[in-house]
């Protein structure tokens, strides 16, 4: 390994995840995995050989004492994070860790704690952070061209073919249930476009049949009410073939909509009924692969509120490669922005612990685990500085 080069070490290597990791360090710069853990010996010894590495520790801890390892990356269960992560902070090494860090809001709020008392550089993989289609989300957002955004419509019909009645994502006291395993992507996602604290979060749930204690949930749905009016609604379903899954947002401006496909978005619509300033505007994004700019002229009154569009626009972004390859980019990149932070402890990181907190707080009150007070708090403490 050149002195240059930053070791990274994988725990739970033998997941899912895991067999996954190696096509994105292909585009992590500057560094080389160099060590693996899991506690199942035969899916890390074939973890060791895939990975084609020479370090295969059954134990996390040997894998965090080691000298080459700079930065880790968790990816074992839900429950078994926050030891881990915890006991990686506390060595100073710097932490690349799952989603949801934890299943419980206290653990979570003290490995925050700790990661900021030290300074020591974290991040969580929200992946879709780092997905440039959202990027035009946020720029359509910002730019006000749509005018205000008033509500967020997410429903998430996603695969349980590789989640048979026994695997951990079912039994809550290890996964934290679907709101804190999966939904905390959408609360941080949306969350953030939203812009001010949650006010209400109201949620209900489906549950299967008894296959988990206290039964197989697998659907949940909730919303989120923003200090500032914006509603939030996210659906679950997890219970369906992978052919037949589908992920889509619809989001309520005052002067259109955006519609996003898929959680790891591959195409973005925007309609809208604009002035000619935010057409030229909207025209000029990144990654429009289609458009229509009708001529429109028409006084429109909605919300109290009269405006003039005189154009009326639908756009279609979609990026040149398809969702495998953009979710492998995606984890680089929050990789790259994490090692980035490594080296240099000047650079503001665009995803940290604090947003993995934020989020995880709304997903603990959607799950009854935590009070609306409770993430009003954390929402009010720990704000995101890049750090
Ligand atoms: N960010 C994303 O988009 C994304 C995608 C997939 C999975 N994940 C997350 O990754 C985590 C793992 O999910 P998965 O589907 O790969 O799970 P998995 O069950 O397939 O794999 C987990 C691995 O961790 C190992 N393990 C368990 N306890 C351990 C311990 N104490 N020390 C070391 N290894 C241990 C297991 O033996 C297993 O090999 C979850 O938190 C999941 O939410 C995130």
């Amino acid at each position: 390994m050149a002195a240059t080069t930053t070791g990274l070490g994988l725990i739970g290597a033998g997941g899912s995840f895991g067999t996954f990791i190696e096509s994105a360090l292909k585009d992590v710069e500057g560094a080389t995995l160099v060590a693996v853990a899991d506690v199942n010996e035969k899916a890390l010894a074939r973890a060791k050989q895939e990975l084609k590495v020479d370090k295969a520790y059954s134990d996390w801890q040997k894998l965090a004492d080691d000298q080459q390892v700079q930065v880790v990356i968790v990816a074992s269960p839900p429950f078994t994070q926050y030891e881990i992560a915890h006991g990686i902070l506390q060595r100073s090494k710097a932490l690349f860790l799952e989603k949801p860090g934890s299943v419980h809001l206290d653990d979570l709020l003290a490995l925050v704690d700790l990661q900021r008392s030290k300074q020591t550089p974290a991040s969580i993989d929200y992946v879709m952070r780092w997905n440039p289609l959202l990027d035009i989300v946020r720029q359509v957002h910002q730019g006000g061209w749509l005018g205000a955004l008033r509500s967020v419509q997410f429903v998430n019909y996603a695969q349980d073919e590789v989640l048979p009645p026994e695997h951990w994502f079912w039994n809550r006291e290890k996964s934290g249930g679907i709101f804190i395993e999966h939904g905390v992507h959408f609360f941080d996602l949306y969350g953030e476009l939203a812009g001010t604290p949650p006010k209400e979060v109201v949620a209900t749930r489906s549950i299967r049949d008894s296959a988990a204690p206290g039964g197989r949930v697998d659907q949940v749905d909730c919303a989120v009410l923003h200090d500032d009016g914006v509603l939030c609604a996210y659906f679950h379903a997890f219970n369906r073939p992978k052919a037949v899954e589908r992920q889509q947002a619809l989001l309520a401006f005052d002067r259109g909509f955006i519609t996003v496909h898929g959680w790891v978005a591959d195409a973005v619509d925007v309609d809208g009924w604009v002035d000619r300033a935010a057409a030229d505007a909207l025209t000029g994004l990144q990654h429009l692969t289609q458009q229509s700019v009708q001529p429109f002229d028409k006084d429109l009154h909605g919300r109290d509120v009269t405006w003039h569009a005189d154009r009326r626009v639908t756009l279609h972004f979609s990026l040149p490669y398809d969702r495998d390859e953009s979710y492998r980019r995606q984890v680089a990149n929050g990789l790259n922005d994490l090692i980035k932070r490594v080296r240099n402890p000047e650079h503001r990181q665009k995803v940290t612990l604090t947003d993995a907190l934020r989020s995880l707080a709304v997903a603990c009150v959607a799950t009854g685990t935590a009070t609306i007070d409770q993430a009003r708090d954390i929402y009010a403490r720990y704000t995101p500085d890049g750090r």
